[in-house]
């Protein structure tokens, strides 16, 4: 074969194979078995050994071309990713379409309903039809470059098709990165089998996939992906004027697109969509937690404009989460890391959005008294956030006499130390009874496992089966332990081969450096959840900072906005001896103390304290500058005049905020007055 041969013919294998990609990942119906498209990839993967300089970076051999990273740099995006307000009623839908309504007198409007896919939002930025980077929507400013991953997944075209307007030479599509139920099933069957920990939905398999930082990984996992809006766009596009028609143009440009979807106008008819749409879901082989429902003229979405969060032109409407009706067989008590003694539901096996369903959690024993629920009743059970399910109600009509009420345990039952109750600070009321030994078996594993856990220092391989493991063996006890690990003591352990061995410390290795948020997160220290965790790391430039806060100066912990509950629980373990000891320990085995979240308060500036309130246009600055500066020296600007309003900022057109300050005998400005005081130290 000649060259000039051999290059026709990877042409037209590599496009042979694009095509079946295509219908396969991007239409649903494949048109070739399996085998006869392996061996069309065959045939590619040989060409390209004996030529090669024919391999090009869209080729479909070179989807796993990346190599495993340290982590992922930033990415900002141009145009912000915003989130979408939530309905969850008929007439907040219809209040979301009377508000657009006087927004846009006189205009007709039309709407586009579609599902919203539980999934990963995502962008994808594409220079000259090529797939150039990827990004996670991260805090809708700035997020992860996960290109590598993205390029593995068959739904994200490599090369854009050619469209008879010709192609953007530049644009970001939008979507969401989903996993189908089945491929989430298969999955963690697979992980079962592996005795890796189970991901608990395919939300959070999605998330905990694309956060992989080795793409080969990746590639491997079941993910999908669809897009239905555009970012950043040439401006020279003849770009379509609906959501309708740029949905359509995704789909010749090469997307997925979310399917089916419902074009409707008047609000009744949008109810009806939304109805359709529900029974529909169902049979969808991924999860739904909603509708989007979207203004369809773009033109119009323009002067619709957006909150600081989200359009005004588009909105989610949620279904109410599904229900089942089951037996409930026993109550055992599951003992959390804190020691919360939580009574959990046995239930006949049942089917629930999806899942099959054999536990539900009865949160507590007050929770268990006031619904009245006694072993052997039929229950109502409900995925609310989706995550656990939980028992909503008894069937009391249901029963047959021969219920019984469940005696909750006044002792540990993994221990036997008498639990004890502490009061509930936010409901001010006791709910939870909690065993008080910090060396309860129970309470060590459960540590343990939260430390590895993916929102924490999120170790690959530390799972349920591999923590129960270590604590057996006496191989850990507590999250210092980890770091002193070694292969040959792992290699004893039932089931656990050189390779998982191997991985595990590499994922330990890996949690060294993790940020300190995550660290204080995994400490499991009573009441310090994610988000404390991370006020805190904001507010303190490393762990020492925090330590002594705590123990010195509580009221000044209290200040960073945790509430003085926090406060005292951090001053009590900050000067327990055992925790000084393992932050110590976990000091000299290398652990990251230092916070990158953290950002150094603002001096009082000048003003604070000081109120303002705008009105009228100014002359030179926008109502943005102003309050900018206005911010940025301590003050705080307000929408109402009152007697607490120090200053008004007066422009022309100015209406009743003028009268009202001038009547309340307060400070009025003009710009030039303004600047000269913000001007003068
Ligand atoms: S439109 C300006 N359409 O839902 C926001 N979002 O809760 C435009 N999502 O961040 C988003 N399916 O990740 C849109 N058909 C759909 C969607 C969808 C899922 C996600 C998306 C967004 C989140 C907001």
């Amino acid at each position: 074969m000649t060259f000039e041969e051999a290059q026709a013919s990877h042409r037209q294998l590599a496009a042979e194979i694009q095509r079946h990609d295509h219908l396969y990942y991007v239409e649903a119906r494949p048109v070739m078995t399996d085998a006869a498209y392996d061996a069309l990839y065959r045939q590619l993967v040989q060409l390209e050994a004996a030529h090669p300089s024919l391999v090009t970076p869209d080729s479909p051999t070179q989807r796993v071309a990346g190599h495993p990273v340290d982590g992922f740099p930033p990415v900002t995006h141009e145009v912000p990713m915003m989130s979408l307000d939530n309905t969850y009623s008929e007439a907040e839908l219809r209040d979301f379409i009377a508000r657009l309504a006087r927004l846009l007198p006189g205009e007709p409007l039309d709407f586009v309903i579609e599902p919203k896919v539980d999934g990963v939002a995502v962008s994808l930025l594409y220079l000259d039809g090529r797939l150039r980077t990827g990004a996670t929507r991260g805090d809708g400013v700035t997020g992860d470059d996960i290109t590598a991953n993205l390029r593995t997944l068959r739904s994200v075209p490599l090369r854009l098709r050619d469209i008879p307007g010709g192609l953007p030479r530049r644009i970001e599509v939008r979507g969401e990165v989903f996993m189908s139920r089945s491929g989430f099933d298969r999955m963690n069957r697979e992980r079962d089998e592996a005795g890796e920990e189970r991901f608990a939905n395919p939300r959070n398999a999605t998330a905990g996939t694309l956060k992989q930082l080795d793409p080969r990984l990746v590639a491997q996992r079941p993910l999908q992906a669809l897009f239905y809006s555009v970012g950043a766009i040439d401006p020279d596009t003849l770009a379509p004027a609906t959501h309708r028609d740029l949905l359509a143009w995704l789909g010749d440009l090469g997307f997925r697109t979310p399917r089916p979807t419902w074009h409707a106008s008047h609000p009744d008819a949008v109810l009806q969509a939304l109805a359709e749409l529900d029974t529909a879901r169902r049979s969808f082989d991924y999860e739904t937690d909603g509708a989007v429902i979207k203004l369809n003229p773009l033109a119009l979405r323009a002067r619709a404009g957006a909150t600081s969060k989200a359009p005004r032109w588009a909105i989610a409407f949620k279904y109410a989460p599904e229900q089942a009706t089951t037996r409930l067989r026993a109550i055992s008590i599951q003992v959390g890391r804190t020691g919360a003694l939580t009574p959990v539901a046995e239930l006949d096996p049942v089917v629930l959005s999806g899942s099959r369903v054999t536990r539900a959690t009865l949160h507590n024993e007050e929770d268990m008294r006031r619904k009245d629920i006694r072993v052997g009743d039929r229950v109502v059970i409900e995925k609310a956030g989706e995550i656990i399910p939980a028992v909503v109600r008894v069937v009391t009509d249901a029963r047959d006499g021969s219920e019984t009420p469940f005696p909750f345990p006044r002792s540990c039952p993994e221990c036997a130390t008498p639990a004890v109750r502490l009061l509930d600070t936010q409901a001010a009321e006791q709910v939870a009874w909690r065993c008080p030994n910090p060396d309860c078996p129970a309470q060590i594993r459960g540590r343990l496992l939260h430390w590895c856990s993916r929102g924490a220092m999120d170790i690959e391989g530390g799972g349920e089966v591999l923590v129960a493991q270590l604590v057996r063996a006496g191989l850990a006890r507590d999250p210092a332990d980890l770091y002193s690990l070694t292969l040959e003591p792992l290699l004893t352990l039932e089931r656990m081969g050189a390779k998982s061995a191997a991985n595990l410390l590499a994922g330990i290795q890996a949690s060294r450096t993790r940020d300190l948020w995550r660290l204080l997160f995994g400490l499991a220290i009573l009441h310090v959840g994610a988000s404390v965790a991370k006020a805190l790391a904001r507010s303190y430039p490393n762990l020492d900072a925090l330590a002594r806060a705590a123990t010195q100066d509580p009221a000044g912990v209290q200040s960073t906005g945790v509430g003085d509950v926090i406060a005292s629980t951090l001053h009590r373990w900050f000067r327990d001896d055992r925790n000084r000891r393992l932050l110590e320990r976990l000091r000299s085995a290398g652990l990251n103390f230092a916070s990158s979240l953290h950002r150094p308060a603002a001096e009082p500036g000048k003003w604070s304290g000081k109120t303002f309130v705008l009105t009228g246009t100014l002359p030179t600055m926008t109502r943005e500058q102003a309050t900018a500066r206005i911010e940025a020296l301590g003050g705080k600007v307000t929408s109402s005049v009152s007697r607490k309003t120090d200053f008004l900022l007066a422009g022309s057109d100015p209406g009743s905020k003028l009268e009202k300050a001038q009547k309340l005998g307060l400070t009025i400005l003009d710009e030039a007055g303004f600047l000269h005081l913000a001007d003068t130290p």
